[in-house]
């Protein structure tokens, strides 16, 4: 187990962009994902991009068993991508919440794109090429806006539909946004 601490928010290094990964398939990188998983692991996440954990790198991790917790974020393949790219399948976007673990205990509403096909390579530099939608491709699209320095706090269109959990929960025309369902409880941080 190496659990590494999570940058956050106000960190300089998490504002940069972060640069490709050039060889593939070395005890560096393989280091650097495990490293990322038990981070992730330990602290209930979703997702995780290197620059979280200090590394400017473009490499992410997500996934997520379905969990009656998080009733609208389905099971996400675990995954490995390193310098993704996404493309967009149409126009259409869809607002939903956020949570990150750089930006622990607040979610916000974010509009993403619905439909994305991403492609990547895994860590032995074997290529990943997917279509995704929903929850899954906000969680991608989430991890790759890290590698490029964005929080999603930037992202959020509307502030009001940004707070702490704890008060979220307590004022219910936060909910409205995801038809009555509870931010801090349906949301899981990336
Ligand atoms: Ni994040």
């Amino acid at each position: 187990m190496a659990v590494k601490a999570v940058l956050k928010m106000g960190e300089k290094s998490l504002l940069e962009r972060s640069r490709e990964v050039e060889q593939f398939n070395t005890a560096e990188l393989d280091q650097l994902v495990n490293d990322m998983w038990d981070t992730m692991e330990q602290e209930n996440g979703a997702g995780l991009a290197a620059p979280q954990i200090g590394v400017n790198l473009r490499v992410v991790i997500f996934g997520c068993e379905s969990n009656p917790r998080y009733p609208e974020a389905p099971a996400v393949p675990h995954t490995i991508l390193i310098n993704p790219t996404i493309e967009t399948l149409s126009d259409a976007m869809e607002a939903g919440w956020e949570g990150c673990l750089s930006v622990p205990g607040m979610r916000g509403v974010v509009s993403r794109y619905t439909d994305i096909r991403y492609r990547g390579f895994d860590p032995q530099g074997n290529p990943v090429d997917r279509i995704a939608s929903g929850f899954h491709a906000r969680v991608v699209q989430h991890e790759c806006d890290h590698l490029d320095g964005i929080l999603y706090p930037s992202r959020i269109a509307d502030m009001r539909y940004f707070g702490f959990c704890e008060e979220l929960e307590a004022n219910e025309y936060m909910s409205v946004q995801t038809n009555g369902s509870n931010p801090a409880e349906t949301t899981p941080a990336v």
